[in-house]
């Protein structure tokens, strides 16, 4: 970029960032994710960074500290409320700890606490004699602003500290509590589903909904926003009575205070370590939202002693979870052929780091989804990516834009064997490629025989599929298990061993499961479960392929539109040509001898990760045991198995409906 395309590039970005920070702040707006936000402001340092002529004083970049708004009485806290200072993973921490520890007397021994970072409202409650006297919202940290009335109506704020078993010392004089009011999730989405319900428009996050319900004008409305407050920090005029973090949640629990009590005490900064991680996986369950840890040195003295830089404690750190979402821009848009022949817009992206990996390219869906989010060549968009899911994008960034982007268009033929794109039916989304011998579709078709679902041959990704397909040695499905080592071994991809290793792999799959056959196949709405359900049913290929309509639509799971997917799969030339083809190199489905098994009938649904197996496991033994895996909780959902990183709408839908809700050990136990 030459300094004259930077220039307009930072005006933009500049404006953008302006933006986003007037209606987060001053608004309590989100027009995006702080994520998104945040990626747009590394940009624009850096291209501030390479032209430093053209930083201006109002740059976003030179901004500290947003002024508290106009309203409530604006009011000076009597020790400043500081912020963190990130760290992104293992070596940044390292870091910090041989920072800090260079600053104190050799030999100090350090000890941390560690809380998750909880993502709502920050404030300040100030008790005299233990009445609650006032409550201050952060604001730019010297200055907040006074909203006692809007506070007291939140239930986990006592108006007076308890005094059961609490040291008397803290009901007398001064006592400052700082924590974070957070909105929690169900609650947040509670609110959202009713003002859906009633046309208004929806709230953008727990956080700012949080924000705003503390500074409504009107203290009767925060009461029905079920605010909650954690409290993270005990002042004391006299700090030496509050010797550590640690003390400091125990009293502020005593006091009759919620503390969060999955916090830990450690004099191990790996052991911090583990514990983040353990939380980056289990975050979904907790009733707020959070992006990271916070870690203090957890005696107080020496977190004094290390002072503060900027407007951070050098003593304390947030750790925060890799974003999910970032911005970076579209260096094209093409068309990927699946293996039902599907046309899938696909953005290739100027690689960009997302929760923790790279990425560079993602799904764009569909037509009719480019066209309804506008994302055009040249556009700067925002990319989610959650898990494992592939990563979408989010939305162009319109403001960003030069003039210079190109709208895509769906080409109307295959760009792999340009036969005419087609849609099965007008009201469909979906393109598609009609020709069953598309060289697409048919690699597609090769790599789902093989994946995990289906036959679950290692060694043959769609990589490898792609190589072997290249090579000519293979044209079908069928066709690798007449393979030789001697042919693989000669593809640049492979040697010796990784030959003979794939070789041995597909010979050890010449009896499959009939489930996964079939599965493996590739018709069309036949899933892993109805695939497992035809099976169990017919009990062998022949059975299946001979079966008329009407049975096959009786077939408990299968209906009418899998039915005829079947029907028309089984007669198809070329599939039966297939078909003879396996029966030649030997490849023969085992037959299911047993059905019924001890959970025959029952019906279970998996929400959130299991720690002994993966889901796919889970679902295959409990379908070996005669019972169905089910996608999503229904009337006649038997058991709810509730593992890690629970989704609240299966919980919600299941209590609802009054559905058993068992841990893994029982489905362990079941099994
Ligand atoms: S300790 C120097 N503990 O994070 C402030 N803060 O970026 C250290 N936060 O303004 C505060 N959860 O509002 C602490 N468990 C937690 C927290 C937490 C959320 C917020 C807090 C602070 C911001 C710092």
């Amino acid at each position: 970029m030459d300094k004259k395309e930077a220039q307009s590039r930072i005006i933009k970005l500049r404006e953008l960032i302006n933006d986003y920070r007037y209606h987060y702040h001053v608004l309590d707006k989100s027009i995006m994710s702080e994520a998104a936000a945040d990626s747009l402001k590394h940009e624009l340092s850096e291209l501030e960074a390479k032209f430093p002529d053209l930083i201006t004083a109002d740059s976003p970049s030179q901004r500290v500290a947003g002024a508290p708004l106009p309203g409530f009485t604006s009011v000076r806290h009597s020790r400043r409320m500081l912020s963190l200072n990130d760290v992104f993973n293992e070596e940044e921490t390292l870091n910090w700890e041989n920072r800090i520890a260079k600053l104190l007397p050799a030999g100090t021994k350090l000890e941390y606490f560690a809380d998750v970072k909880m993502d709502g409202l920050a404030a300040s409650l100030i008790y005299q004699d233990g009445k609650l006297e006032r409550a201050i919202t952060r604001g730019d940290g010297f200055f907040g602003e006074d909203v006692t009335s809007n506070v007291r109506t939140i239930e986990s704020v006592p108006l007076s500290l308890r005094h059961d078993d609490a040291p008397n010392l803290f009901l007398s004089g001064r006592t400052e509590i700082r924590g974070e009011i957070v909105l929690y999730k169900k609650d947040f989405d509670e609110l959202n589903k009713k003002r859906a319900k009633d046309g208004l428009p929806l709230y953008a996050n727990p956080r700012n909904t949080a924000a705003g319900s503390v500074r409504q004008l009107d203290p009767k409305l925060v009461a029905i926003r079920k605010l909650h407050f954690h409290a993270y920090d005990l002042l004391r005029d006299n700090s030496s009575e509050v010797p550590t973090y640690d003390f400091a949640y125990k009293t502020l629990r005593q006091l009759g205070l919620l503390a969060n009590n999955i916090a830990i005490t450690s004099d191990s900064i790996k052991k911090v370590l583990d514990y983040a991680r353990k939380w980056e996986e289990k975050r979904k369950n907790l009733p707020f939202n959070t992006d990271g840890l916070v870690i203090k040195v957890n005696d107080r003295r020496l977190y004094e002693r290390l002072g503060v830089v900027g407007k951070a404690p050098r003593g304390a750190v947030a750790f925060k979870y890799p974003a999910e979402q970032s911005t970076t821009k579209v260096k094209d848009i093409f068309v990927s052929i699946g293996r039902t022949g599907a046309a899938t817009p696909v953005a290739m992206l100027e690689p960009v780091v997302v929760a923790g990996s790279t990425v560079q390219m993602a799904t764009l869906h569909n037509e009719g989804e480019v066209k309804r989010k506008d994302i055009r060549i040249g556009d700067t968009v925002i990319i989610r990516k959650a898990g494992d899911v592939i990563p979408e994008v989010v939305e162009p960034l319109v403001k960003l834009r030069t003039g210079d982007e190109k709208v895509f268009k769906m080409p109307s033929r295959c760009p792999e064997c340009n036969t005419k794109l087609v849609k099965l039916k007008a009201d469909e989304a979906v393109w598609r490629c009609p020709n069953e011998s598309c060289p697409s579709r048919i690699w597609k078709r090769i790599g789902h025989f093989a994946s995990k679902a289906a036959l679950d041959i290692e060694g043959l990704g769609e990589k490898n599929v792609m190589a072997l397909l290249d090579a000519g040695l293979i044209k079908d499905a069928a066709d690798i298990y007449t393979l030789k080592k001697e042919q693989v071994e000669k593809l640049d991809r492979f040697a010796d061993i990784s030959a003979g290793k794939l070789i041995k792999a597909i010979a050890d799959k010449k009896n499959p499961e009939l489930a996964r056959f079939i599965y493996g196949l590739g018709i069309r709405h036949i899933g892993t479960q109805t695939a497992s359900d035809l099976a169990n049913h017919f009990r062998s290929l022949g059975n299946i392929k001979n079966a008329k309509l009407e049975k096959l639509a009786k077939v408990e799971g299968v209906g009418e539109v899998v039915a005829e997917s079947v029907v028309e799969w089984f007669g198809q030339p070329n599939n039966q040509k297939l078909l003879d083809k396996f029966k030649q190199t030997g490849v023969v489905p085992q037959e299911v001898k047993r059905v019924g098994g001890r959970l025959s009938g029952k019906n279970f649904v998996i929400t959130g990760s299991l720690e002994s197996m993966s889901r796919d496991e889970a679902a295959e033994k409990i379908r070996n045991l005669g019972g169905t895996f089910q996608s999503s909780v229904g009337q006649d959902t038997d058991y709810l198995v509730v593992g890690a990183n629970v989704g609240e709408s299966k919980l919600a839908k299941a209590r609802k409906l009054g559905t058993k809700q068992i841990s893994e050990k029982d489905l362990l136990k079941l099994l």
